[in-house]
């Protein structure tokens, strides 16, 4: 904790001199970071003037709007190094994973930590294959969805709706140390929920994918693959002896690793925010899922391809560099928050790409994808900015190519970050000193205290923000509007 003193010989440190008060403080540097909660000991008085909301009394706050540069959390899972293009997955570089490795074989490494043995990895494969059915009723649940119902407001739904089942894995059932004590029956319990939503992750999608075709579901078959049996679901139409074509079977499991897991993203972060309640697995997992959906984040591959179909022709390219360049359009794909180069999975996906379009052909749009990289990076916009590709820009060229319908992009992209998700939040359940909720300070800028005013006597407030917006009734019908009847209101339009 910081302290004042009176001059600081210490090496690993940071000493801090307070101008409003002349103190300093030496504050210990660990692991290259400071504790925010050591300015909380860097007190002052109230400058002249200053708002007592300021609270200086109370010590300083740490500013970080969009958490460019605050660590919540010591993780031994992923591993970034955005100048230098390196990701590693428990020390090893995706890269290596990406040849060698599967998708469960790594979920099991970023969950448990280590490489699995063959008969680990058996047993792992087997368990999430076993958890891939899910409970009949679910049908009637994925069925209440309309037709056209985005498939990734389906999944976000059927992660929660999946908890109801299992008031076994629930705190708030069964006592909220239930995942935190560490034991042989705590462990238990958190690996069976593990087991439930990885194999429960691809039922669900391809659920989703059936309601939008308006077909049967398929029942998990076994003896294929994890992404084997995904691609079944999702298309066998009671065809003898189906099985998925093996290069986008692969395609599909190399994807799926690429995507399992990218450190303290906007997802993970959600998962890991939402569980420090130490609410259920489940509801955590849906809430990550809602966060993966924003087209910032885990939504931008199906903004790639629309941003492409958008473009048309190679020749449009320059034009639409210009309109992001007038900050009219965004150039999806392209920019990270921790990659400065390009991130080192999509030259992965790239060479995917190249196997899948072997046997479905290139993808018209492939060519515009092709030139408006070529464009960006070499113009100085992007380069000043450090903008380069990222995993979306050309995952959903491949997603195209399979057939998938654009709002299916997403579903493709959260399937396989459940890995990452649950890996997380298992490591948050078991950390040293426990789960601590999960509760960031404000900096209150607003009203100060002021009374309650009647309402004859409030003054008009009016313009645009500072009122709700009219809204037109569209689902009232002329007629209806020229009737007459008791308590009716006429709408302004
Ligand atoms: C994923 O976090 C993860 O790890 C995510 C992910 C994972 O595996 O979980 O890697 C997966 O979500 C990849 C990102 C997918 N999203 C997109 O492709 C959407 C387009 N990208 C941008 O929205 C943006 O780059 C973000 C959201 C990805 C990162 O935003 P930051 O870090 O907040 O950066 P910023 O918005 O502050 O941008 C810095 C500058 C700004 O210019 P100035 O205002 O300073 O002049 O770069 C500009 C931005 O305007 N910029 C872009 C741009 N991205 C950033 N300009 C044009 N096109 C873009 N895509």
């Amino acid at each position: 904790m910081g302290r004042p003193t009176e001059s600081s010989t210490l090496t690993n440190s940071l000493t801090v001199r307070d101008n409003r008060t002349g103190k300093v403080y030496d504050v210990p540097i660990v692991d290259n970071s400071i504790q925010a909660t050591a300015f909380k000991a860097m007190t002052a008085p109230a400058a002249p003037g200053e708002r007592e909301e300021n609270e200086t009394y109370k010590g300083l706050r740490v500013a970080d709007k969009g958490f460019l540069n605050t660590a919540v959390i010591r993780s031994e899972i992923t591993y970034i190094d955005g100048d230098a293009g390196v990701l590693r997955y428990r020390g090893y570089p995706i890269e290596q994973l990406a040849l060698h490795s599967s998708h469960l074989e790594t979920a099991y490494l970023l969950i448990y930590g280590t490489l699995p043995t063959k008969p680990q990895l058996s047993v792992f494969e087997a368990e999430v294959s076993h958890h891939g059915v899910i409970h009949a009723d679910a049908e009637q649940f994925c069925r209440s969805f309309r037709y056209d119902a985005h498939p990734m407001a389906i999944l976000t739904s059927a992660f929660s709706y999946l908890g109801s089942y299992y008031g076994e894995a629930n705190p708030s059932l069964q006592g909220q140390s239930l995942y935190t004590k560490g034991d042989a029956a705590s462990l238990s319990i958190m690996d069976k929920q593990i087991y439930r939503l990885i194999g429960k992750a691809t039922t669900l999608a391809a659920m989703a994918y059936r309601v939008r075709q308006g077909r049967e579901f398929v029942t998990p078959p076994t003896g294929l693959s994890y992404t084997g049996s995904f691609l079944y679901q999702m298309d066998h139409l009671g065809e003898e002896n189906y099985t998925p074509n093996p290069v986008l079977e692969k395609a599909l499991d190399v994807l799926f690793l690429l995507h399992a897991d990218h450190e303290l993203n906007a997802s993970a972060t959600t998962v890991l925010q939402t569980g420090s309640s130490l609410v259920d697995p489940y509801s955590a997992i849906a809430a990550g899922c809602a966060s993966l959906y924003g087209p910032l984040h885990g939504g931008a591959n199906e903004a790639v391809i629309r941003m492409l179909i958008s473009i048309g022709k190679p020749e449009n390219v320059p034009a639409f560099i210009e309109a992001v360049k007038k900050r009219e359009k965004v150039l999806s794909g392209f920019g990270h928050r921790v990659y400065k180069t390009s991130d080192p999975r999509s030259f992965i996906v790239r060479k995917t790409a190249d196997e899948v379009f072997k046997i479905t052909g290139k993808d018209e749009l492939l060519e515009t994808a092709m030139a408006l990289h070529e464009a960006a990076m070499k113009d100085e916009y992007f380069v000043k900015r450090k903008l380069a590709p990222n995993v979306d820009f050309c995952s959903g060229l491949i997603y195209r190519a399979m057939g998938f319908p654009l709002d299916f992009f997403p579903v493709l992209f959260a399937v396989p970050r459940v890995v990452g998700w649950l890996a997380h939040w298992r490591q948050m359940m078991l950390q040293e000193g426990g789960v601590k909720i999960w509760r960031p300070r404000q900096i209150f800028v607003g009203a100060s205290k002021r009374d309650y005013v009647p309402i004859e006597a409030r003054p008009l407030v009016d313009g645009p923000k500072k009122t709700p917006s009219a809204i037109a009734h569209s689902g009232i019908t002329k007629r209806t509007m020229l009737a007459s009847f008791k308590g009716k209101v006429v709408p302004k339009l």
